[in-house]
């Protein structure tokens, strides 16, 4: 295709270093909506005649139908998907084929297949999101009166709302949603006509391929058009922060499944077993969202590496703009599918999650409370109080429901002649009414909400 001007062809490892044919065909789909696109703007601008758009049209629409049947074939010297398509025009049509390229580089090409496939990588994942979102919400819905204890450090904090907990991902989930959106927002516009660099002489309608591409409108700097790749590292930046959150979802699934916390169940579906230790149920597939996680945002990193010391406009370099996005798209999906399946499928052991929530006195902070607001005790002095107050329950291996009135009368005069508050674990979940805190009322009123949002 660009053989012109040299006497030899490339040594083989030339051809090896220089070819994207084996990642590229990916991009087949959306460099032909490109090609289609550009050869009728080509048309209707008089830059060929109809009758050549027209064989250009067939030819490629005849393409599109070998390769969904077939696959794309993989010729390294034909370099790249854009070369493989003329390439197997030209055998179709004739010299005509020729024509297509007519006001056009690579470099505006692949910057528009490019664009095109993360655009569709991106209402993909939206779609799955959406699916996850919805089995977190049902989730939720059922486990409102489930309770379990909520850590900070890891350490028994308060007791929560099995519902609220699974809400918190819902909610990392919406902003995730938020990021891919404005990533698409940002990425619509079309660097289809920029040509190499520098924009073409030939009379373009550059609206109309942005528009029948379905872009906003074209790109207003050619140079910026085919060098840019903001709009990749926007996706790979959006999955990597919402991979995140799935890692940690799987961390907690990891841990709630191991043994002594016994809080969930692995289904069948989404455990694997030990070849050596029959008795074993693990996580794997927890663990490999939490080890793709890392992966994703490794892509994440070789691109932002790949793109920060070059020049304007194209170089080569760029070519390595798709392996990280392909390797984390295709990670990334699988990690949504996987926690949707986990989630779902998972079984609640709400008793163990009670007995955790009862542990380590994890509704101290409710007595502290109560001495705030019913005996008017400062905060720091009522802290201090309970503090004294759990050491005597560890002591005498109570809980802290199980203190007597003596006993805190003898921490603290002031507590006489009152009835002491219910701190039980049911207790203190249902106290917490402040807006997006634990009650159960109140995670109703999130998940009715969420339930809007999602059209459910
Ligand atoms: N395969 C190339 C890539 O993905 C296409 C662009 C080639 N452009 C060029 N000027 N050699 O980047």
């Amino acid at each position: 295709m660009w053989g012109g001007r040299f006497a030899g062809g490339p040594s083989s490892v030339m051809q090896e270093i220089n070819a994207s044919i084996p990642f590229d065909k990916r991009l087949w789909k959306q460099d032909i909506q490109g090609s289609l696109a550009h050869v009728k703007m080509l048309a209707k601008q008089d830059i060929i005649e109809s009758d050549d758009a027209n064989k250009i049209i067939v030819g490629l629409e005849q393409i599109f139908e070998e390769f969904s049947e077939n696959g794309v074939p993989v010729d390294l010297m034909l370099e790249d998907i854009h070369m493989t398509i003329e390439k197997r025009l030209t055998e179709i049509i004739g010299p005509t084929a020729g024509r297509l390229h007519t006001a056009r580089s690579r470099n505006d090409q692949v910057a528009t297949a490019f664009r095109l496939w993360v655009r569709d990588a991106i209402d993909e994942v939206l779609a799955s999101l959406h699916m996850l979102q919805c089995t977190i919400i049902g989730r939720a819905e059922e486990n409102i009166d489930v309770i379990l204890p909520g850590f900070t450090h890891l350490q028994v904090a308060q007791p929560v709302s099995l519902g609220h907990h699974f809400m918190a991902y819902y909610e990392m989930l919406r902003r995730d949603v938020d990021r891919f959106q404005s990533a698409r927002d940002r990425l619509n516009m079309s660097p289809l006509g920029s040509a190499a660099l520098a924009g073409t002489g030939f009379d373009l309608d550059r609206d109309m391929t942005a528009i029948s591409l379905g872009f906003d409108g074209p790109m207003s700097n050619s140079l910026d058009a085919v060098s840019d790749r903001d709009f990749a590292l926007d996706y790979l930046s959006a999955a990597s922060q919402s991979a995140l959150h799935l890692s940690r979802m799987a961390e907690e699934i990891i841990i709630w499944a191991s043994q002594p916390y016994g809080f969930v169940s692995m289904s069948d579906q989404w455990s694997t077993g030990s070849s050596i230790m029959p008795q074993k149920r693990n996580p794997d597939a927890a663990e490999l969202v939490r080890g793709h996680s890392g992966r994703i945002t490794g892509q994440l990193n070789a691109l932002m590496m790949v793109m920060k010391g070059l020049p304007l406009a194209y170089s080569k370099d760029m070519q390595n703009d798709k392996p990280p996005v392909f390797e984390a798209h295709d990670l990334f999906g699988l990690c949504i599918i996987s926690m949707s399946g986990m989630i779902e499928t998972l079984t609640v052991n709400a008793d163990n999650m009670r007995k955790g929530a009862n542990s380590g006195f994890s509704t101290a902070t409710d007595l502290a409370d109560w001495l705030v607001r019913d005996l008017n005790i400062p905060f720091r002095e009522a802290h201090h109080i309970t503090g004294a107050a759990v050491a005597h329950c560890e002591a005498q291996q109570i809980e802290l429901s199980q203190i007597s009135s003596e006993t805190l009368k003898s921490i603290d005069s002031r507590i006489d002649g009152v009835t002491l508050p219910d701190l039980s674990v049911e207790g203190s979940v249902s106290s917490r009414t402040s807006y997006g805190g634990t009650a159960p009322n109140r995670v109703r009123e999130m998940i009715q909400a969420a339930k809007k949002e999602c059209g459910l």
